[in-house]
């Protein structure tokens, strides 16, 4: 029997998790319209892909670890939602067609990413303890509230509009995506590993990866905002690219990549889905990072 390659099962994940997400926003009004367009739109669901992975490679289910990655693509998604409107970076354009709130008005964009935010924590509520164990559960909702919040995604968000892009220094950007987008894929791997029965060692591990894979997550996403200047009329954000120069921005996503790929070899454990995702990170072609 053929083997399933990392892609391909990573491709099957994505269409669990795709099928569980659609499930949850079924209903009837305007408003769930809003929140299947903001989600179910294609994007390349990175973080779920990344819990389910870490997970799975410390022994757990993907049923046991289904709603902790669907709770994770619904924060990320009401963060796209909330990043595009007006007041924020006012981008007319998400996953290559009008933001939501270009399609339902701000209003609707507004309430629909709240309605997504609310509706992770419910998700995660509604996770059975039994799966994983109580402690596990405990542990997963709070790593993933505090990365979602004040001390994670939302205080990057902050330093984000904070200040104007020529007062970013090379450590403030560090700081600034570490909690922007760092903080959630840090919580996604940390979450999995524990969720899947990860020991302090294992899980030491999954912190480095996480660390090293979050940082190159923005330095990529940097580097290919660099090439599309221009693509909205709002505010110049901080960039890498402006910070380190196109050349540092390339040598730190390498490193990272490389201090990710590290973290793996040094435990044992079934790390091909894991690798999978860090290397997609230096692809730049359509598959790149399973986009
Ligand atoms: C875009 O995230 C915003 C960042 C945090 C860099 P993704 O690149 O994961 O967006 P989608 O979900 O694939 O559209
Ligand atoms: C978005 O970051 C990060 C969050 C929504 C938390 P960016 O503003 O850099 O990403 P894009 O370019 O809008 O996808
Ligand atoms: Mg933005």
């Amino acid at each position: 029997m053929k083997t399933q390659s990392a892609a391909e099962s990573l491709q099957e994940r994505r269409r669990a998790v795709d099928r569980e997400l659609e499930r949850l926003l079924e209903g009837e009004s305007r408003l769930f319209e809003a929140l299947r367009y903001a989600v179910l739109s294609g994007g390349k669901r990175f973080r779920p892909l990344l819990l389910l992975a870490a997970g799975e490679a410390f022994g757990g289910s993907p049923e046991s670890l289904i709603p902790y990655a669907c709770a994770l693509e619904l924060i990320h998604d009401y963060s796209l939602v909330h990043d595009d409107l007006p007041c924020m970076d006012n981008d007319d354009v998400r996953r290559g067609r009008p933001s939501c709130h270009k399609a339902f008005g701000d209003g609707l964009a507004l309430l629909a990413g709240d309605a997504l935010l609310t509706m992770a924590f419910e998700t995660l509520a509604n996770a059975s303890a039994e799966a994983v164990g109580p402690a596990r559960k405990e542990y997963a909702v709070r790593e993933i509230a505090r990365a979602a919040g004040v001390r994670g995604m939302i205080g990057g968000q902050w330093l984000d509009i904070g200040r104007p892009a020529p007062e970013i220094d090379g450590s403030v950007y560090d700081e600034l995506i570490a909690k922007k987008t760092g903080a959630l894929i840090l919580a996604a791997a940390r979450a999995g590993a524990v969720l899947g029965s990860a020991d302090a060692r294992g899980l030491a591990a999954m912190e480095r990866y996480g660390n090293g894979i979050g940082r190159a997550f923005q330095l990529r996403d940097d580097l290919l905002d660099s090439k599309d200047d221009g693509k909205n009329g709002g505010p110049v954000r901080p960039n890498a690219v402006a910070v380190f120069g196109l050349e540092g921005t390339k040598n730190r996503l390498f490193e990272s990549v490389d201090r990710a790929l590290q973290a793996l070899r040094e435990v044992s454990l079934h790390p091909d889905e894991l690798r999978e995702l860090a290397e997609g990170l230096l692809r730049f072609d359509k598959d790149g990072a399973h986009g």
